[in-house]
């Protein structure tokens, strides 16, 4: 195994003192263990409570005299009949059809972990007026728009309603259970913590007794590991006690929900009646098993559930684990007064049931009412914002590997790309480059001049990366450590001392980056002047930030490590990643004095990384199975906003055969984030190592990807404002097709590429759903054509991607093979036209210098290409753009032309200076191509045919 290696190799570099033998030792025995590292539901005791929180009906009910209204907002006390604990829920209105439903305790004992707005959420949600309607029956009727809330009172539940449809409801099920923060029955009450709920100092004896009393309710229910628990070997001290929250959101109406990454799982999710719930964790699993519902690296939680009709969508704001069951259900039609109408003839009306439990913190719940797939897209990215435009480069090529070894090594892997004349942008090195696992340094016997090295990669538009991980070496003479350590950055164990943990450097401690001010300590590491050795062409991953600790409870933090303002872990483990690589995305930024965007790849992640960093799906393995879930897995992500993103090409662990290594190549070369990646203990495999016939084929894939690059960097440009994933289920641009609701092993590029990656051994034909009605879509290598809503098996030989063009696209390409994609920045473009039935076709390009920030000052160009009636134009879309560049357009590729034209002329906007242009008519494959249309992109023109 993999991994029995990688402990070899530990051991025998780590035989130097008997402490690294031991530290190498306990890896060992983590890694050996898969499963059992990780707690299931039933060894979590608040999942446990919540999964089993069944009552008979929903002991929370609204208290109609505490309502209170304004022209954004409604608030309305709760009472739990069981135990008489008062909290208050808040209704919100908001811009671009959404709610939000917060629920806090009135009165909790000790304040309740919020995220910080302008963290997940990227600023304060711009509200929206409502319209409290009184009350009908016993329900409070709220309205917004077309979209209206009813509020019964008891049992307490919410329906939402878009134009009188059901759409979500949450506890129709009655599962409603927030545990109030309490004191534990020995302890005493702090003093001054007695006002009640009026405000009135209350007598502490009182305290102690109500607070028994409440503590007597809670013991109906299973006690265990409410205040403390044991998981392996590892005590959780849970100082505060039970703290969890739940509540079940019902979509009536709805068979399919999606999100919630990170899992290796199908896209469309599954019910969760015989597993454990879908956990959001973020831990770093190794060797993880595929197709179920444990947590990974990250965790958004975010759900879409969507019908034929519509889509919908939750975001759960809380950073807390939390586990998710899904059951599929029908709608209960006594509850739905609508219903009838709803789906008309039908008995059995779906419903996906699904309950969510957090750990701590508070009810923070954004329903996104759609109704478009588009719709919620453009709601979630209003909340947590989008992918900034990254530069060219990082759309490109990345060679990575666990490692390079030394400068020479970079120096031929550099030299051999160019001699297989295969291109590449940014070549990583991974831990051993550093001095001793010490971040920000270089082993110099292996790196002695590090400058030097990354000027020979910029010379040919490359760049360099390096790992940064978030432990530091607590070692004396390791200043970032000690910098940390004496400002008292370090995040704390139990009883205040910092927390000291095992990952690569050995003992190792964890700034505490839930501290802005730690951030922006950590933030200026990476000024040149710091960060000794790196140059503006340096780069940065930040890995292990889940975090990842080798000899800590399921390979993390303890849960009652302390942060900032006194939180614990526990309230936010899930932020944690996230906090590490925005600090490091605004360090690289700050570098430039603010003008150049950067990269910075991560594996944890939470709601919001998009705004900062790319993410990759962690340690796959060289295997079929995962690169067939990769698919999913970058779908789920793209769904959830995080569109840069993509899996580690060829696979982690393991050494994958020509055969397979090269169709992860096909199917990577379609991945946002396009990297190939392996472990230290894996055979050598640049893509010139393979035999002559796979490199031939490999190096295609890539040309395929480099001339593709100015069709993704114009979704990635457009994204950054409407939040639609890049790479892209059918359901988004195919809302009504129900057949393709669940497809996950083709996917879309922006509207106009369907891709269907070969991902079985020994495949050499693969059936391709073709979607629309109305389409026609075009082997992008042949220009056959395929109509829509057809299954079609298409022949799939080692050096086919199953690729196509929809017919109505216009896609601007640059052809010219290239070492790196800065070589390209002043190549011209070619137009692939493909038009539908109706002859018609149109697309967009954007273009800017590829690598600033001086696009938001206006620097740039965004064209339309319209073509319709045998005339093609070019116009502007955005008279606020304007950028000088010498790209031009060398050719036209039109697709689809029923016969031979006459004549092709090409004149200015005002009609001057037509001239004739050369073209050649296959009338095999009905393209025409035209020849050197010349234009510069910023011109106006406009072709015609006759
Ligand atoms: C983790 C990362 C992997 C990296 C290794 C060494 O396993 O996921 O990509 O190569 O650490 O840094």
């Amino acid at each position: 195994m993999a991994m029995s290696t990688r402990c070899a190799i530990a051991r025998s570099k780590m035989s130097l003192t008997k402490c690294f033998i031991l530290l190498s030792y306990f890896i060992c025995q983590l890694y050996a263990v898969q499963r059992d590292n990780f707690k299931t539901c039933e060894q979590s005791s608040f999942c446990k409570r919540q999964r089993a929180y069944q009552p008979a009906q929903s002991p929370y009910v609204a208290l109609e005299d505490s309502l209170k209204i304004t022209s954004n907002t409604i608030d309305i006390q709760l009472l739990n009949k069981d135990n008489n604990v008062r909290f208050l829920l808040t209704i919100f209105g908001l811009q671009d059809n959404m709610f939000r439903i917060k629920m806090n305790e009135l009165s909790p004992i000790k304040e309740r972990y919020e995220i910080p707005v302008g963290d997940a959420l990227k600023e304060e949600p711009a509200q929206q007026k409502i319209n409290f309607a009184g009350k009908d029956k016993d329900k409070f009727v709220i309205k917004m728009s077309n979209h209206k809330l009813l509020l019964s009172l008891s049992p307490f539940r919410i329906d939402a309603y878009t134009d009188e449809t059901p759409v979500m409801s949450l506890n129709s099920q009655g599962l409603l259970k927030f545990e109030q923060m309490r004191i534990k029955p020995e302890a005493k009450p702090p003093a001054d913590d007695s006002a009640d709920e009026n405000g009135e100092e209350a007598n502490p004896q009182e305290a102690v007794e109500n607070q028994e009393e409440k503590v007597k309710e809670e013991k109906k229910e299973d006690e265990t590991g409410m205040w403390e628990e044991t998981f392996k070997t590892f005590t959780d001290s849970k100082p505060h006690g039970p703290s969890s929250i739940g509540i079940d959101v019902s979509f009536p109406g709805f068979e399919n929900v999606y999100g919630i990454p990170e899992h290796a799982d199908t896209m469309a999710l599954k019910t969760t009646k015989s597993t454990d719930p879908y956990r959001l964790f973020n831990l770093d699993v190794f060797e993880y098993d595929l197709y179920n519902p444990m947590a990974l690296y990250g965790a958004v939680p975010l759900m879409y559930a969507h019908n034929e009709d519509r889509t919908v969508g939750i975001f759960w704001h809380n950073a807390a684990e939390t586990w998710i069951d899904i059951s599929s259900n029908t709608a209960d039609k006594s509850v739905f007064s609508h219903i009838a109408d709803f789906v008309k003839g039908n008995n059995e009306i779906p419903q996906t049931d699904t309950h969510w439990f957090s750990e701590s913190g508070v009810i923070d719940v954004f329903l996104l009412l759609g109704p478009t797939p588009r719709d919620v897209f453009k709601q979630y990215s209003r909340l947590t914002g989008t992918t900034q435009l990254p530069p060219l480069y990082s759309l490109a090529y990345h060679q990575c590997r666990w490692n390079y070894n030394d400068q020479d090594d970079v120096k031929a892997v550099d030299a051999n790309f160019d001699k297989f004349d295969i291109p590449f942008d940014v070549i990583w090195l991974d831990i051993e480059h550093t001095d001793g696992k010490k971040y920000f340094t270089w082993a110099h016997d292996k790196f002695p001049t590090p400058e030097e090295m990354i000027k020979n990669l910029s010379v040919k538009g490359r760049k360099l990366v390096t790992i940064v991980d978030p432990h530091l070496k607590r070692e004396d003479g390791y200043s970032v450590y000690t910098d940390a350590r004496d400002r008292g950055f370090l995040i704390k164990n139990k009883d205040g001392n910092d927390y000291e943990g095992w990952c690569w450097p050995g003992s190792s401690s964890w700034p505490d980056f839930t501290n802005p001010v730690v951030r922006e300590w950590w933030a200026d590491k990476f000024a040149l002047s710091e960060y000794k050795g790196s140059t503006p062409d340096l780069i940065v991953w930040n890995d292990m930030n889940e975090p990842s600790v080798f000899n800590g409870p399921e390979i993390t933090f303890h849960k009652d490590v302390k942060h900032y303002n006194n939180f614990e872990n526990r309230d936010l483990h899930n932020i944690y990643g996230m906090y590490v690589h925005q600090a490091t995305m605004e360090g690289l930024v700050k570098r430039s004095g603010g003008k150049e965007r950067s990269f910075v790849l991560t594996r944890a992640f939470f709601a919001g990384s998009q705004r900062y960093s790319a993410v990759w799906t962690g340690d796959n393995i060289g295997e079929w199975s995962h690169l067939k879930v990769s698919i999913p897995m970058v779908l789920s992500l793209n769904l959830a906003g995080i569109t840069f993103s993509g899996a580690d090409v060829g696979g982690f662990f393991k050494n994958p055969d020509p055969e397979l290594l090269t169709r992860w190549y096909q199917t990577g070369a379609f991945y946002p984030f396009f990297r190939a990646h392996a472990h230290l203990d894996t055979r050598r495999r640049e893509p010139y190592l393979l035999p002559e016939e796979n490199i031939k084929i490999v190096r295609e894939a890539l040309r395929l990807r480099y001339s593709l690059l100015p069709y993704y960097y114009t979704l990635f440009y457009q994204a950054e404002e409407d939040g639609l994933p890049i790479f892209r289920p059918l359901w988004v641009d195919y809302p009504k097709d129900k057949d393709v609701f669940k497809i996950d092993d083709q996917f879309l590029i922006g509207s106009s590429l369907l891709v269907k990656p070969v991902t079985d051994q020994g495949q050499t034909n693969v059936n391709v759903y073709f979607p629309g009605k109305d389409n026609v879509w075009y082997d992008i290598d042949t220009y056959q054509t395929y109509d829509g809503s057809m299954t079609i098996n298409v022949p799939a030989p080692l050096d086919k991607i199953p690729v196509y063009q929809k017919g109505g696209s216009i896609i601007a390409r640059k052809l010219r093979p290239r070492r790196s994609s800065s070589l390209m920045y002043q190549d011209p473009f070619t137009l692939i036209v493909c038009l539908d039935k109706q002859g018609k076709a149109e697309g967009e390009l954007y273009v800017d210098d590829y690598h600033s920030f001086q696009y938001k000052n206006g620097d740039y160009i965004h064209r339309q290409f319209i073509f319709n009636k045998n005339t093609l134009s070019s116009k502007n879309i955005d008279p606020k753009g304007q950028f000088n560049t010498r790209e031009w357009i060398e050719k036209i590729i039109i697709v689809g032309f029923p016969n031979e034209p006459k004549k092709i002329t090409i004149a200015n906007s005002s009609g001057e200076n037509s001239r004739i242009l050369g073209f050649q008519y296959n009338e095999n494959n009905k393209s025409l191509t035209i020849r050197k249309p010349g234009d510069n992109i910023a011109d106006i023109w406009t072709l015609v045919i006759v």
